[in-house]
């Protein structure tokens, strides 16, 4: 097992780990490698959009480096959450979820994990878990919207400290099934930098998330 210049993360030939902060736990029926006396949990590029953005080619250390607090949009089960949660074990990670559903494993998740504070609600209504939530370091966002940039901005300006990074992962398809992909990314950077974000990556998720691209963005 290698480490890799993402902070915490690892690598075992071309297959990416983190460090299992429950040993012995799976969340998503993932593989599980010991190595060196410690426990590590097979990170699936096709299951966790933020491995793909890795895979992809993200900039080293990773947008999460160094946060402290992390407010993380569309939590859904809990799969990418899980291994922020084993990147970040100091951190505290708001995570909200507006489906019952989804949201039922999602406190499962947190009961086992003390990183964890799991919010049911809707993300376009920031207002009402701000107080909460407090400043972070990061925003992520994965949900499947037609207004996703315009959720984002309002998100990064209610929740992001300055200085602070944040991560749009924008499903294409959820804005508009007409028009070209490149005109919605278009469309989505204007929002994000008529929000004074400056987009430092852009980077296209295929084949592990079709019509998925990632901006990560500064404030
Ligand atoms: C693609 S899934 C997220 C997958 C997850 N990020 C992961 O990598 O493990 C999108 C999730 O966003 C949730 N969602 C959609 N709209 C939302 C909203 N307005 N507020 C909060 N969650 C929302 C959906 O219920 C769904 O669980």
């Amino acid at each position: 097992m290698q480490p890799t210049g993402w902070a915490g993360v690892y690598r075992e030939g071309r297959d990416l780990y983190t460090a299992n902060s429950r040993p012995g736990e799976r969340v998503y029926g993932e593989t599980l490698r010991t190595a060196d006396g410690r426990e590590y949990r097979q990170w699936d590029p096709f299951r966790s959009k933020l491995a793909a953005l890795l895979v992809r080619g993200a900039r080293e250390p990773g947008p999460w480096a160094g946060a402290g607090s992390v407010l993380y949009l569309g939590g859904a089960h809990g799969t990418t959450v899980s291994h922020l949660s084993d990147l970040l074990p100091e951190a505290r990670l708001f995570v909200v979820e507006k489906s019952p559903t989804s949201f039922a494993p999602l406190l499962a998740l947190a009961r086992r994990r003390s990183n964890i504070y799991p919010i049911l609600d809707d993300a376009q209504l920031p207002e009402r878990y701000s107080a909460e939530v407090g400043a972070v370091d990061l925003v992520y966002q994965d949900v499947a919207q037609r207004n996703q940039a315009a959720i984002f901005a309002e998100n990064v300006r209610v929740a992001l400290a300055p200085g602070g990074r944040a991560v749009l992962m924008l499903k294409v398809r959820s804005v508009s099934q007409r028009r070209s992909a490149e005109a919605i990314v278009r469309e989505a950077r204007r929002t994000l930098e008529g929000a004074s974000l400056s987009i430092s990556e852009e980077i296209a998720l295929s084949p592990f998330a079709r019509e998925h691209v990632a901006l990560v963005v500064r404030r």
